[in-house]
């Protein structure tokens, strides 16, 4: 009867044994688990990275297309319209000036360009800086003359700051 007791007591200790290294294998394999996924995302990210670069980069020779085809068509470019305008006196591509930077602009109003269009027709109000719309008031009066292609072609070259 001992015998059988110290038996019985070898045999559950065995198995205690063998289940806590059980449990180790399955943390280890959830670590493992763990690092694969986290690979994975980062991967994942890498892709996501690379699509967006290949995205900037479409954007970008869309934009150069944009430009060449108004240039064809007699139009200028938005570049050009802004310098001729002496928009660029007040406004810079990326430090504030008199006004609010290029980018600053862009951040604003992020991809609504029909907005950004209306308001230099003078048909929505300022949102970059509106304690200061008095200075830029006077400069509406030369957008609101502009065509539509030439206003297009402004908030391309505004929104190409970014
Ligand atoms: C005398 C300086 C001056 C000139 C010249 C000027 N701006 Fe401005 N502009 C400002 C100031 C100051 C603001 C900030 C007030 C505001 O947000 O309307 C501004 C704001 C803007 C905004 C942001 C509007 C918003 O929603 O707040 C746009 C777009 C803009 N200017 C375009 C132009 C264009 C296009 C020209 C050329 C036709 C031009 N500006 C010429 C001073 C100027």
């Amino acid at each position: 009867m001992k015998n059988y007791l110290i038996a019985l007591l070898a045999v559950v200790t065995f198995g205690l044994a063998s289940c806590g290294g059980g449990d180790d294998k399955a943390a280890d394999n959830q670590e493992a688990t763990q690092a694969v996924e986290q690979k994975a995302d980062e991967a994942q990210q890498q892709t996501q990275e690379a699509d967006n670069q290949a995205n900037d980069n479409a954007n970008q020779e869309e934009n150069q297309e944009a430009a060449n085809d108004q240039a064809a068509a007699g139009g200028k470019d938005g570049k050009t319209l802004f310098m001729e305008n002496g928009c660029v006196a007040c406004h810079k591509e990326t430090e504030k000036s008199v006004g609010p930077s290029l980018k600053e602009i862009t951040a604003k109003y992020g991809e609504d360009k029909a907005k950004l269009i209306e308001f230099m027709k003078g048909n929505a109000e300022a949102i970059v800086d509106p304690a200061q719309f008095a200075t830029m008031k006077p400069n509406l009066e030369i957008t609101k003359k502009m065509n539509d292609a030439d206003l297009g072609a402004l908030a391309d070259y505004i929104m190409s700051i970014k």
